[in-house]
């Protein structure tokens, strides 16, 4: 598929996960993709990237960290002198009961999951609007948030009230830029349960936690997705890469929710 070629696309936080789907696939829908993540350059992942994914550039970017967005700036300006969308995928969770809650955890939660996606749409604004002029539909802007910016669990709130910000930091911008003819489009992604190496993780930190082997809570947390089982990456990434595109050119300020149908339980 070429719906995107001659696109210019960066996603944070993608040399695993997630973001490593959504590279993959708006490479194959003919992208230029500039694959960015927190990794040292010259490590294994990001050493790859440019053999399988041939023309993708790696570019570290620590996306808590201003001073690097505008250096990824300079880069893009520089490389490509355009950019047509951006993935905020970076994230990172956590779960503790409230009252429990370190300030410094929580205040993690809201630079990874938020602060980092406000500091991209920040400093990228200008050119994804310059860029969007150029398009017939506008350049794109997708956060990734949570089934957890949108419903609560017990244990969750950092997590949760982080994600819901991304939600609404999200239709802030889409009705910003709408009303004032800036031609950026902004949509969320709410995944549910998503096979990635957080997921297994923050399963293995609770299964600690409460005594449950690790395994048996991978069944159980599967039980609860009516689909009955866990999202792949990619499964993420198409939802992605079709709010990236011009088929979603009528869609901004939306919320596409990706669980499995947890939610509409
Ligand atoms: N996995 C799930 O079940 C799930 C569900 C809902 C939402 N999400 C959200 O999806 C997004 C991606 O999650 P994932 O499961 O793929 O995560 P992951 O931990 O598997 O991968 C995250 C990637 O981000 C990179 N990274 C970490 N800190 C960074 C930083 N400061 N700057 C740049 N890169 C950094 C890591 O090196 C890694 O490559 C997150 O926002 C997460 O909250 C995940």
């Amino acid at each position: 598929m070429t719906r995107l070629a001659g696109r210019v696309a960066l996603v944070t936080g993608s040399l695993r996960g997630i973001g490593r789907a959504v590279v993959d696939r708006l490479h194959a829908d003919g992208a230029s993709v500039v694959v960015s993540d927190v990794d040292d350059p010259h490590g294994d992942a990001a050493l790859a990237i440019s053999d399988d994914l041939p023309g993708a550039r790696y570019l570290q970017l620590d996306a808590t960290s201003e001073t690097a967005w505008q250096a990824a700036r300079d880069r893009v300006m520089r490389d490509y002198g355009r950019l047509d969308i951006l993935v905020n995928n970076v994230g990172a969770e956590t779960s503790s009961p409230v009252q429990d809650m370190d300030l410094a955890e929580w205040r993690r939660m809201m630079a990874m999951n938020v602060e980092s996606g406000f500091l991209g749409v920040k400093t990228f604004q200008p050119l994804l609007a310059q860029t969007g002029g150029l398009t017939p539909c506008g350049s794109s802007i997708v956060n990734v948030s949570s089934m957890m910016g949108l419903v609560a669990l017990p244990n969750t709130s950092a997590y949760s009230t982080a994600k819901g910000a991304v939600r609404l930091f999200t239709k802030s911008i889409a009705v910003e830029f709408a009303k004032a003819g800036v031609p950026i489009r902004a949509n969320s992604v709410h995944p549910g349960y998503v096979d990635t190496g957080m997921l297994r993780n923050g399963l293995s930190r609770v299964a600690a936690q409460s005594g449950i082997d690790s395994d048996a809570l991978v069944a159980m947390t599967e039980q609860c997705v009516p689909i009955g089982r866990m999202a792949r990456p990619g499964e993420i990434a198409g939802v992605i890469a079709f709010l990236a595109s011009d088929d979603s050119s009528y869609m901004t300020g939306a919320e596409l929710v990706v669980d499995g149908g947890i939610t509409a339980m």
